[in-house]
């Protein structure tokens, strides 16, 4: 049955001034009386924005500097630490002591390929610590080696400020999102880090789920089972996943993730822009005086958010360079011809992607864009060029959608607590990443083999046979997940099972039947049986989602 219908007031593409309020009403069902309160939270690796459910409908709260989107940037000073805007302006003068995009190397060990590539753009130094990545900051009093996790925490603190100022103090419980291809170890990193900022999580659900539940896709009644795509481009990663929806299900049957192209490419590109201007003007390069470009970019992001509603924009620095102030002014057309390659960049991947699903164009009915950089009007109509037909969801500001849908599902979550409706489930999760089973073969060497690929949808159960030699008294079953398609050599085990004094048989094998089941919360539940002699042994592996 389905329970949660949005209400949702449209505006035109390019229509979302930040400070425009927006909300979602949200109505479960008819059949049930909300009354709690309950916040949701997406963390990018570039924004935080929160939201919060009350009074039957989904908010986005703006901070404490009236902003609905929040930096993720924190600045250590000597006595005290800067999240937000903020910390973000002062990095011109302190890059050394402030930290951006912590999220790409949560949970992440030291030799992680992610963490490198983190630590090459890092202007603030990241050290390797027993195996894991630890920021070292300078205050001018002390060094200090402050791990990804306390950073992510001074964030969630913030945000959680944020919700508690429209809600009231005793309210903790929460919903947080996390990107698709998130591991298992990121997860609980990520939880333990809201956890240690106060907050009660009440589950963390895959970013596409909640730009879908913003939207009510796949609510619908009578129920219909139908195709969407989720099209993210945030600041430092673009995203795509098909889903199929059936009655407050989806089923994730293909998705792309690039953590090479995001809104800061067009940034940096408009920023290169305007300098060769400057240079052009007042002939001086600057590309290669690092605090000048700094500027610069601040300035280029500035004008590119005015452009997403306006045809031009004006970019004015003081003292840019030797005491010359820049002033320059930048139209819209001007923009898409200097990221005409970004923008290609930025949709290819929806194409293929919609190939490998084995599908076409046609069998997409809903697009959902999310992320700030969908918010472009060029990208908007370069979408809407690829699905002539379908339903472009974009009557929420992409930069919150996530957040919104978010808080939608802890108030499901919540609501469904106190309902009589017992199967009042909305979402039906899918596992996000491979669940392999490692075996041996004759010749002794290891083989991978998948038990539930990723997007299963949940909950499922699988039977998985194997034989071991005879002549072994012990058998060991060991459970990895990998990444998807591309990253299937990057694996993590999970757990180990081992079932001992098993009898010896000569001339035989021992025949092993494992039964995996795992739940929709993402526990994994393994029960392996020696069909011999029955000897059995369990286990309950945590939140794999
Ligand atoms: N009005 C706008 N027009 C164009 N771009 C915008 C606009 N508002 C925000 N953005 C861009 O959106 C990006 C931030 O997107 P979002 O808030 O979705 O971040 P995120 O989820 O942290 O992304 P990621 O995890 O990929 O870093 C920034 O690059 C920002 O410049
Ligand atoms: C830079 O950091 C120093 C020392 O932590 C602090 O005193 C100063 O105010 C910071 N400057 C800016 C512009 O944020
Ligand atoms: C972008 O793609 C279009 C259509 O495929 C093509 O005509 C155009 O030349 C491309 N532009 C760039 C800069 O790659
Ligand atoms: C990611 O995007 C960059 C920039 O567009 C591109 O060069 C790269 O090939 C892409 N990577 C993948 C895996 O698609
Ligand atoms: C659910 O009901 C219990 C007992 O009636 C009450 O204490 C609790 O606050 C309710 N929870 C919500 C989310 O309404
Ligand atoms: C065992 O696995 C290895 C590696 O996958 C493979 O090369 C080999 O052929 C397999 N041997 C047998 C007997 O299956
Ligand atoms: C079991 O037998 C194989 C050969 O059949 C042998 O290589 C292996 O060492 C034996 N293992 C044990 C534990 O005896």
């Amino acid at each position: 049955m389905p329970i949660g219908q949005a209400t949702l007031r449209t505006a035109p593409i390019g229509q979302f001034p930040r400070h425009a309020h927006w909300s979602a009403a949200v109505t479960l069902g008819g059949c049930l009386v909300i009354t709690m309160a309950a916040i949701g939270v997406h963390l990018g690796g570039t924004c935080s924005c929160v939201a919060v459910y009350k009074d039957g409908r989904a908010d986005v709260v703006a901070n404490d500097a009236g902003d609905r989107v929040t930096p993720a940037v924190v600045a250590y000073r000597e006595n005290e630490k800067i999240v937000g805007l903020a910390a973000k302006h002062g990095r011109i003068r302190n890059a050394s002591n402030t930290i951006l995009k912590v999220k790409q190397i949560l949970g992440r060990r030291f030799d992680d390929p992610q963490v490198q590539k983190h630590m090459a753009e890092s202007k603030c130094s990241v050290i390797d610590k027993d195996g894991k990545p630890r920021y070292e900051i300078d205050t001018g009093e002390e060094l200090k080696i402050v791990p990804p996790e306390e950073v992510m925490k001074l964030i969630f603190e913030k945000t959680k400020e944020t919700a508690q100022s429209a809600l009231g103090s005793d309210v903790n419980d929460v919903v947080i999102t996390v990107p698709l291809d998130f591991g298992k170890n990121q997860k609980n990193v990520l939880r333990q880090a809201a956890q240690a900022a106060g907050f009660n999580v009440l589950r963390l659900i895959h970013e596409p789920a909640a730009a879908l539940l913003a939207f009510g896709v796949g609510q619908e009644s009578p129920a219909e089972k139908s195709n969407a795509l989720v099209y993210k481009l945030g600041g430092s990663s673009l995203s795509v996943t098909i889903a199929e929806v059936n009655s407050g299900m989806y089923r994730v049957l293909a998705s792309h993730t690039n953590d090479s192209i995001g809104g800061e490419c067009f940034t940096d590109a408009l920023a290169q822009y305007l300098a060769s201007e400057f240079q052009r003007l007042l002939r001086h390069d600057i590309k290669n005086n690092a605090r000048a470009m700094m500027k610069l970019v601040n300035s280029a992001e500035v004008a590119k958010h005015t452009l997403s509603t306006l045809e031009s924009s004006n970019c004015f620095v003081d003292s840019l360079h030797e005491g010359l102030d820049f002033d320059c002014s930048v139209s819209r057309a001007r923009f898409e011809s200097v990221c005409s390659a970004l923008f290609n960049q930025s949709v290819q991947p929806i194409r293929k992607l919609v190939e490998e699903a084995g599908l076409s164009s046609s069998d997409i009915s809903k697009v959902v864009l999310c992320g700030g950089s969908a918010r472009i009007p060029k990208l908007q109509q370069m979408i809407r060029d690829l699905f002539p037909d379908v339903d472009l969801l974009n009557s929420i500001p992409a930069d919150e959608v996530i957040a919104v849908g978010a808080a939608i599902e802890a108030a499901l979550l919540l609501g469904k607590e106190n309902s009589s409706l017992e199967e009042a489930s909305v979402i039906v999760e899918c596992s996000a990443r491979n669940i392999l089973a490692k075996e041996s073969n004759e010749s002794g060497s290891d083989t991978y083999k998948v038990v539930f690929p990723s997007g299963t949808p949940l909950p499922a159960r699988k039977h998985h046979a194997f034989q071991a030699p005879g002549n072994a008294s012990s058998v060991c079953l060991e459970l990895y997940e990998s990444g998807e398609k591309g990253c299937e050599q990057e694996r993590n085990k999970l757990a180990q099972i081992v079932l001992r004094d098993l009898q010896l048989k000569e001339g035989s094998n021992h025949d092993i039947l494992s039964v995996l089941t795992m739940k929709r919360d993402g526990s994994l539940h393994v029960t392996c049986t020696e069909q011999g002699t029955g000897i059995s042994e369990a286990v309950t592996i945590d939140v794999v989602l």
